[in-house]
């Protein structure tokens, strides 16, 4: 940084309070509150989440994963089962996810358990996507060192040839996870860094709500 030092970058939060008073009981529906806001106020790629993982080691990594769906209360996304992080959740289903809705000023966290899903459910969502979506799935043995990127577009064109006149069947190494939440954390910026944060977590499969220091 030239004329701006990264220690003078402050912005004041001060767009919204949140209010144990004034919030669902149910933390999805407080998400499906906030999702829609995000979405309806153009957030980017407001569904883009970061999903952290840990290998048998405890080492831990983290890398953006797009939601697909929360329908059922439970957090959905599509990946290759053959990845980095789909092997660590093999080992270690325990993950979490967070949205970063800056904007907003808004960040949720999310804790859970990790799980396939149904075949059935992949392959219904693989057949919904663009068509170079679905070759791209194929072409990519995602995680795995790739020594030239023209490796890559040449898998991708056999595939195309391959698949030609026909649809993409979804390959057996790709398909969803859903995170069944146990704890959702919902933070909204504050005046003077006194921010609120609201913490549900599931017991007995029943929610409760505190509230934390910032
Ligand atoms: C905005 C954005 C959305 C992404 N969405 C997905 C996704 O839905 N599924 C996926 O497998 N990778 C997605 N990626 C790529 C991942 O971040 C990551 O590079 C890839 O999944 C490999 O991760 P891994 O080696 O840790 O398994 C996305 C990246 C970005 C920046």
């Amino acid at each position: 940084m030239t004329d701006r030092k990264i220690y003078d970058l402050r912005q004041n939060y001060d767009l919204s309070n949140l209010d144990e008073s004034d919030v669902a009981a149910d933390p999805i529906v407080l998400f499906e509150e906030w999702f829609s806001l995000a979405v309806k106020n153009g957030v980017p790629e407001p569904n883009a989440m970061v999903l952290a993982t840990s290998d048998d080691s405890g080492k831990v990594s983290q890398r953006t994963v797009l939601l697909k769906d929360f329908s059922e209360g439970f957090f959905e996304f599509y990946t290759n089962y053959n990845s980095k992080k789909a092997q660590d959740i093999s080992v270690q289903p325990q993950v979490s996810l967070l949205f970063l809705w800056l904007t907003l000023q808004r960040q949720v966290r999310i804790e859970g358990n990790a799980e396939k899903v149904s075949r059935q459910k992949s392959e219904t969502y693989f057949m919904s996507r663009p068509r170079q979506s679905c070759l791209a799935a194929w072409a990519s043995q995602q995680s795995t060192v790739l020594n030239h990127k023209k490796l890559l577009t040449d898998q991708y064109n056999y595939y195309k040839e391959k698949f030609k006149d026909q649809l993409v069947p979804c390959p057996d190494f790709w398909g969803g996870y859903v995170v069944k939440p146990q704890k959702i954390e919902f933070w909204q910026g504050g005046n003077d860094r006194l921010h609120d944060r609201l913490l549900f977590t599931k017991e007995n499969n029943q929610w409760h709500l505190k509230r934390l220091y910032p």
